[in-house]
């Protein structure tokens, strides 16, 4: 049995996508140990409350300095005993020290086709609002191994969703949630914890079933 927990800040929509794969089986062996959110009204605690797991929100307010909330967190996530850390939507950056103590055991969703539309700045319906604004036709998700840059760890999973015209930021970031971010983050989970995914450099080898 794997342990993982979940890092979120909003509505959770990708969480209970993981707590629904983990009921129905899709992602088999494995139990989420703890949902960690930064921010304490996220609707993802309620899921998680909801679910039975055990959720807990760390919010950078309740710290003097950035420095005592990321040591916070990290002491948060190390006593849930997980072995695999899943960013879903969680909107705080990664300090160096978590990524040191988790190499290739945290893992983000993003919801455009990295390169495209990533790095700082570029969060929830930003990602949305630039797609449009290029005026691209197909966009999508990825879900990446983290490490020390933003968006540019190994790619391990990405799918692509058509851009339909007259789609509004909400009305893209809707469909490639229901086409792609629901799908490849329950996968990519899967794929871990059966050990599939091994990496070379920057490149993700996925080992047959
Ligand atoms: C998702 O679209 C996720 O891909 C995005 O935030 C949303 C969270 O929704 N993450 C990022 O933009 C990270 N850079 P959710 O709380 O309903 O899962």
């Amino acid at each position: 049995m794997m342990k993982i927990a979940v890092l979120v800040s909003g509505g959770g929509t990708n969480l209970q996508a993981i707590i629904d794969a983990v009921r129905e089986g899709k992602i088999t062996d494995t139990e989420i140990c703890l949902v960690l959110s930064n921010n304490k009204n996220a609707y993802a605690l309620e899921r998680a409350e909801k679910a039975g797991i055990p959720a807990l929100s760390i919010s950078p307010k309740e710290y003097d300095s950035r420095d005592k909330f990321n040591d916070a967190m990290l002491e948060a996530v190390r006593s849930s005993e997980a072995e695999l850390v899943v960013l879903a939507g969680f909107l705080c950056v990664i300090p160096p020290k978590m990524v040191e103590a988790y190499p290739n055991r945290i893992i983000n969703i993003h919801p455009s086709l990295i390169p495209s539309f990533c790095g700082t700045g570029y969060y929830g319906l930003k990602v949305h609002e630039a797609a449009l604004e290029r005026g691209v036709r197909v966009s999508g998700a990825t879900v990446h191994f983290v490490d020390a840059g933003t968006d540019t760890g190994p790619i391990i999973l990405q799918k692509a969703v058509e851009v339909l015209d007259g789609d509004t930021p909400k009305d893209l970031q809707l469909r490639i949630m229901e086409q792609a971010e629901w799908k490849i983050l329950p996968e990519a989970i899967q794929l871990i914890v059966h050990g599939r995914v091994k990496t070379e450099g920057r490149r993700v080898i996925i080992a047959e079933d």
